[in-house]
C-alpha cells in the first residue's frame, strides 16, 4: 500500500519517521547528559556543605556573640576592673558555641531563604534535633543506604532531583553521639537524652541531602525551539523535497511519457543527447538504456517493413 504511493509521499513519511528517530535519540542523549550534570551539581553542593563542616570542626566549635537562639554551649565574659582599681564600666559579653552540624543547619536555613536553586540539609534516621527529621525521600534514602551500604543515593522526580551523600561516624563524633550519659552536659541540656545517641564508629551517622530543581524536557524544548528553528527544519524538508522532485520524480515522469509514446509508434525525444555513458547517475543510465531500447526497436521495425515490401529486383542485364 505504502509502496503504491508517489515517491514524494513516501519520502515525506520517511522524513517524518527519520526526524522522530533523531528527536528520540537526542532526547535520550540530552536526558543522560542532564542527569549527569544534576548529579555533579548535587555532589558539588554536598562537597561544599562537607567543607563548611570541616571548617567548623577544625576549631571544634565556633563561637558567636549574642545569639541565644541556636547554640550548644555558652560563656559570659566580663571585662577586668581597670588598673587603678576604680569601678569598671561593666562590659559583659555573652558568647554562644556552635558545633559543625548545628552550623551546617544554620547555613542550610540561610540557603533555603536565598535565591540559590540548590537547597540542602543534614539529617539522620536517629536525629538529635527534631528540626532535622528526614522527609519521605530522606527516610527512604537512609533506609537504602543503611541496608545496602551505599555511599550515595539519588532519585529524579518530575520537579526535583534529590541526592543523598552518606555521613559515617568517626571517632571524633563519639563524645557527643555515642551515649547520652557520657555526652557533654550542654548537649543533654539542649537536646535531651532520647535521640541522636548510640552511634558506633563506622556506622551511618546520617546524610547530606541535596535538592535541585528539574526542568522537564518539554519545558527545555519549548525554551530552545522557536520560530527560527522550526523555519530551518521546514527549509530542510523543502530542500530535500525539491531535490527528489528535480533529480528523481520529474526525470522518471519524462522517461515514462516518452516510453508510452514509443510504445504506440510515435516519435519521442528522451533527452539522451547531452548525457555521458560514464555518468554514475542512475536516472541518466535509465534514460540511456531506454534510448538504446528505442533505437533497436526502430531498427527491428525497419527490418520488418523491408521484408513485407521486398525491394524491386535490379533490371536483368540487357
Ligand atoms: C560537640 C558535640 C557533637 C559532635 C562532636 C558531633 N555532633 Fe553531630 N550533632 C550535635 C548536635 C548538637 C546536633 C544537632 C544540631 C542541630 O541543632 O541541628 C548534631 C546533629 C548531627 C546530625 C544531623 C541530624 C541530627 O541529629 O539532628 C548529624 C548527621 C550529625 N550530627 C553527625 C555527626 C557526625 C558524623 C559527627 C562526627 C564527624 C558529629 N555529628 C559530631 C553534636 C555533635
Amino acid at each position: 500500500m505504502l509502496f503504491n504511493r508517489s515517491i514524494t509521499t513516501q519520502f515525506t513519511i520517511v522524513f517524518v519517521v527519520a526526524l522522530l528517530l533523531v528527536v528520540g535519540s537526542f532526547y535520550l542523549v540530552l536526558d543522560s547528559v542532564y542527569r549527569n550534570e544534576l548529579k555533579s551539581q548535587a555532589e558539588t553542593v554536598a562537597d561544599n556543605v562537607d567543607a563548611f563542616g570541616s571548617w567548623v570542626s577544625q576549631y571544634g566549635r565556633v563561637w558567636v556573640r549574642d545569639d541565644n537562639k541556636s547554640y550548644l554551649g555558652q560563656v559570659t565574659l566580663v571585662s577586668a576592673p581597670d588598673a587603678a582599681g576604680g569601678p569598671a564600666a561593666a562590659d559583659v559579653w555573652h558568647f554562644y558555641s556552635k558545633n559543625p552540624a548545628l552550623a551546617q543547619r544554620e547555613f542550610s536555613e540561610v540557603v533555603e531563604k536565598s535565591a540559590s536553586p540548590a537547597k540542602f540539609r543534614v539529617t539522620s534516621h536517629n536525629f538529635m534535633n527534631p528540626v532535622n527529621k528526614p522527609d519521605a525521600f530522606e527516610a527512604k534514602a537512609l533506609e537504602r543506604i543503611r541496608a545496602q551500604h551505599l555511599a550515595e543515593y539519588y532519585e529524579m522526580s518530575p520537579d526535583s532531583f534529590r541526592f543523598a551523600r552518606t555521613l559515617y561516624v568517626k571517632a571524633s563524633c563519639l563524645p557527643c553521639h555515642a551515649s547520652a550519659e557520657n555526652a557533654p552536659a550542654d548537649v543533654k541540656t539542649r537536646y535531651g537524652t532520647e535521640r541522636g545517641f548510640g552511634f558506633k564508629e563506622g556506622e551511618v551517622a546520617g546524610i547530606i541531602s541535596v535538592r535541585l530543581p528539574v526542568r522537564s524536557f518539554w519545558k527545555v524544548t519549548t525554551d530552545v525551539v522557536g520560530p527560527l528553528q522550526i523555519a530551518l527544519l521546514v527549509s530542510a524538508f523543502v530542500v530535500a523535497v525539491l531535490f527528489i522532485q528535480f533529480t528523481v520524480v520529474r526525470p522518471i515522469k519524462r522517461v515514462t511519457s516518452a516510453a508510452e509514446r514509443i510504445s504506440v509508434g510515435q516519435q519521442a525525444d528522451l533527452g539522451a543527447a547531452g548525457l555521458k555513458r560514464t555518468s554514475r547517475n542512475e536516472i541518466h543510465q535509465l534514460v540511456l538504456a531506454t534510448e538504446r531500447l528505442r533505437a533497436s526497436l526502430a531498427m527491428a521495425m525497419q527490418r520488418l517493413t523491408k521484408k513485407q515490401n521486398p525491394p524491386t529486383p535490379p533490371n536483368p542485364p540487357a
